[in-house]
């Protein structure tokens, strides 16, 4: 129903929060100086079959397991033997797949910059969306990590308008299909959009 927000069924909660996100490494020695030496994760866990448990997948793994200070984990699984990750199909998916993590300041999130560059690592940032401020790197794997700090409190407060934007760019995208492929639609609704509120804008 639009500008409400239901849960899947009514007497089951939503998720509490993140237990943990995986991804895979082909260096699981690299991955672990990363979380440990440059994000100052607790390496807290490692598992390892010969076949994966949920679907009987014969791929033999390590899976490591890495601790934020909310005790939420960022896993990875190492395989062997396999090629190479398929490349992207187009450069947007290495720019907006990432894994963002919280930090508790605008002066932390400067104070994170200087340390990943003190590790020898490129940084992207500080970039101040409209709404949070944020610095962006790269682990071993290529996973694009973002740390963050939400500057305005009302970024999670405005759920009637995203319904809304939801819509209207619905219809924007319709426009584009009937323009055959002319993205100007689109365009003009994120011009039209940002000109009416700031909050909600981000990458
Ligand atoms: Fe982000």
């Amino acid at each position: 129903m639009q500008g409400t927000h239901q849960p899947p069924q009514a007497r089951l909660a939503a998720p509490a929060g993140l237990h943990h996100v995986a991804y895979m490494t082909q260096d699981s020695a690299a991955t672990v100086d990363f979380y440990t030496r440059v994000m100052g994760m607790k390496f807290v866990a490692a598992v390892s079959n010969n076949e994966v448990p949920s679907t009987g997948d014969p791929f033999p793994y390590l899976h490591t397991f890495f601790q934020m200070g909310d005790s939420s984990l960022i896993a990875f699984f190492e395989s062997v033997g396999l090629p190479a990750p398929a490349k992207s199909s187009h450069p947007a998916y290495d720019v907006f797949n990432h894994l963002a993590l919280n930090v508790s300041s605008k002066a932390e999130v400067d104070r994170w910059i200087q340390h990943v560059k003190s590790c020898g690592l490129e940084v992207v940032g500080p970039v101040e969306h409209a709404v949070i401020y944020s610095a962006y790197f790269h682990d071993p794997s290529g996973v694009r990590i973002e740390v963050t700090t939400t500057l305005d409190p009302e970024f999670v407060n405005q759920s009637e308008q995203a319904y809304a934007d939801l819509a209207s760019w619905q219809k924007a995208k319709e426009a584009v299909r009937r323009d055959g492929g002319d993205n100007r639609a689109l365009l003009d609704w994120v011009n039209a959009r940002n000109g009416q509120h700031k909050v909600g804008r981000s990458h």
